[in-house]
């Protein structure tokens, strides 16, 4: 499947999810102090965030020490406002992040990397001392579910390790683009999305992905998050803390 494809809203139309996107996006620009170090994530909620960052900067000057984001297509959209970017490299650690999600359970937990940013994510999101998501309700479950996980591999890996998740039951696909060629993520590997759902054991899937000889990376997102801001399609932002 394709990115597009994986992303397709249940439940409500792409503009309703948008609308509630905004929303939170909105309020997790109010969260950003003047002068600290922000983390920026990837996807269309935060392309809503970067916008509300943007109109923030514009209005009082945010003065922000450094930021740092997971994608280039982030990258571009702030730069394009006149922000600076740097590398993970080079800052400490960040103030805050703010970033989206694939699915965010009861535990805070999540699956992200529907936009193939994973492996970025994972490692700005532990270098930060406070991890803000933003999503639609659509995404808020009680176990991990109704959206593959993304596993990032070495494309010298990659086929072996397809065999070895189908004979798990881990319901492997190639992650695609849309002429149906591999998606190629930014470190030129492949993904694999694991179709299984509910997530059996996630604590445990991560342990074995995190153990497996080939996988860069994988969209487990476990005791990171520290709140999550949940658009509701009632009008109302929830907030909720770790
Ligand atoms: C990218 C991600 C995104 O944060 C996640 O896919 C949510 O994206 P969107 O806001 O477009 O629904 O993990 O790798």
């Amino acid at each position: 499947m394709t990115p597009d494809e994986l992303k397709a809203p249940k439940g409500m139309t792409k503009q309703q999810q948008d609308e509630l996107k905004q929303e939170a996006a909105k309020q997790a620009a109010a969260m950003v102090q003047p002068g600290s170090v922000l983390g920026v994530g990837t996807g269309s909620t935060v392309k809503f965030f970067i916008d509300a960052l943007a109109a923030r900067e514009q209005s009082e000057g945010l003065h922000l020490k450094a930021i740092v984001t997971t994608s280039s297509r982030s990258q571009k959209q702030l730069e394009g406002y006149g922000f600076t970017v740097s590398e993970l490299a080079d800052i400490g650690q960040a103030d805050l992040i703010v970033d989206g999600a694939d699915r965010v359970d009861a535990n805070l937990d999540g699956i992200k990397g529907g936009g193939g940013a994973l492996t970025l994510e994972k490692n700005v999101a532990v270098n930060c001392k406070k991890n803000v998501w933003i999503v639609d309700e659509s995404k808020v479950v009680t176990h991990l579910s109704g959206f593959p996980l993304p596993v990032e591999v070495l494309p010298i890996s990659a086929s072996h390790l397809f065999t070895k998740f189908e004979a798990a039951g881990l319901e492997p696909a190639y992650r695609t683009q849309a002429d149906g060629s591999k998606y190629i993520t930014h470190y030129g590997n492949y993904i694999i999305d694991l179709g299984v759902s509910p997530l059996p054991i996630p604590a445990g899937l991560a342990d074995y992905l995190d153990h497996t000889v080939g996988v860069v990376e994988h969209g487990l997102f476990l005791n990171l998050c520290d709140e999550v801001l949940i658009a509701h399609s009632d009008g109302t932002i929830e907030d909720r803390k770790r």
